[in-house]
């Protein structure tokens, strides 16, 4: 009967999913997963929509091709910019009975409870801030919330490089956080929208100053994918439960598996893969 089970696929540009894995493990960790971060070809969140859509489809496709029936773009810049017509476009001529899922309305779906005043403030890539996302998402269940946006390019690109807890991570964090505050000081509740950011968190929260909370995504994906199984059950029932996890890579798999290693908190080894 395994063979007729199959992983949960979780796609990130490159290390920022993990972020997002680590929690849905702690969630959910009978189940078995398939991580793929695209490490060679990342940042997207600098790229432009066309290639953003074009490397994630070619994702999805591969996790497909590796098994996966459900796979979560634990990834901003991927849900804002892909998402949508992965599912509406693609999907339906791929195989209607596979899912893809984002982190944004998750997250978005949450902030109603998580505010004070409703004056939201986002961290991002310059790639989910240009593409609206969260303006439209939160317009939509929240009209009376302020959303302030302000993209952050470099940090990304400090997470990948390993950089996380350098001085110049220190500074990149606290100009922008500056910048953000500037824009508009009221601000109750930050949204790290960017699955990268969470690696920035002590320093973002030291920054803030207990003027605003600031908000990850992982629990809260987590415990949207919780919920989705259980309202799912066609799906769930696909799934494969060995508390298993494979890491793919399109970089270099002994520096993905060693970052990956000090992120998560165990050994972890991971396959290079082209597709
Ligand atoms: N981690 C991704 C996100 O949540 C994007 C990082 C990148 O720019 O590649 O937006």
């Amino acid at each position: 009967m395994t063979s007729y089970l199959h992983p949960i696929g979780i796609f990130d540009s490159g290390y920022g999913g993990l972020t997002i894995l680590d929690a849905i493990r702690r969630r959910l960790p009978d189940y078995s997963y398939l991580y793929l971060g695209d490490n060679a070809r990342a940042p997207y969140g600098i790229r432009s929509f066309d290639e953003i859509y074009r490397f994630t489809l070619e994702a999805v496709k591969f996790l497909f091709d590796e098994g996966c029936r459900l796979v979560i773009l634990a990834c901003n810049t991927a849900s804002a910019k892909a998402l949508r017509s992965i599912q509406q476009r693609d999907l339906p001529k791929i195989d209607p009975s596979r899912r893809v899922l984002g982190v944004i309305r998750p997250t978005v779906e949450q902030i109603g409870s998580l505010t004070a005043d409703g004056r939201i403030g986002l961290f991002a890539t310059p790639g989910t801030v240009a593409s609206g996302s969260y303006d439209i998402e939160i317009g939509k269940l929240y009209p009376s919330f302020r959303l302030y946006s302000h993209a952050c390019p470099s940090w990304v690109e400090i997470v990948e490089a390993g950089m996380a807890d350098s001085i110049i991570a220190d500074q990149a964090v606290k100009r922008d956080v500056d910048i953000l505050f500037g824009i508009e000081p009221s601000i109750d509740t930050i949204i790290l929208g960017c699955t990268h950011y969470p690696l920035l968190l002590d320093k973002v929260e030291r920054h803030v100053k207990q003027r605003a909370k600031v908000v990850t995504q992982g629990q809260l994906v987590a415990e949207s994918l919780a919920d989705y199984l259980r309202r799912h059950p066609e799906i769930e029932s696909q799934c494969r439960r060995d508390g298993a996890t494979r890491f793919l890579t399109t970089g270099s798999p002994e520096r993905f598996a060693s970052n990956a290693s000090i992120f998560l908190g165990h050994q972890l080894s991971a396959e290079k893969v082209t597709y």
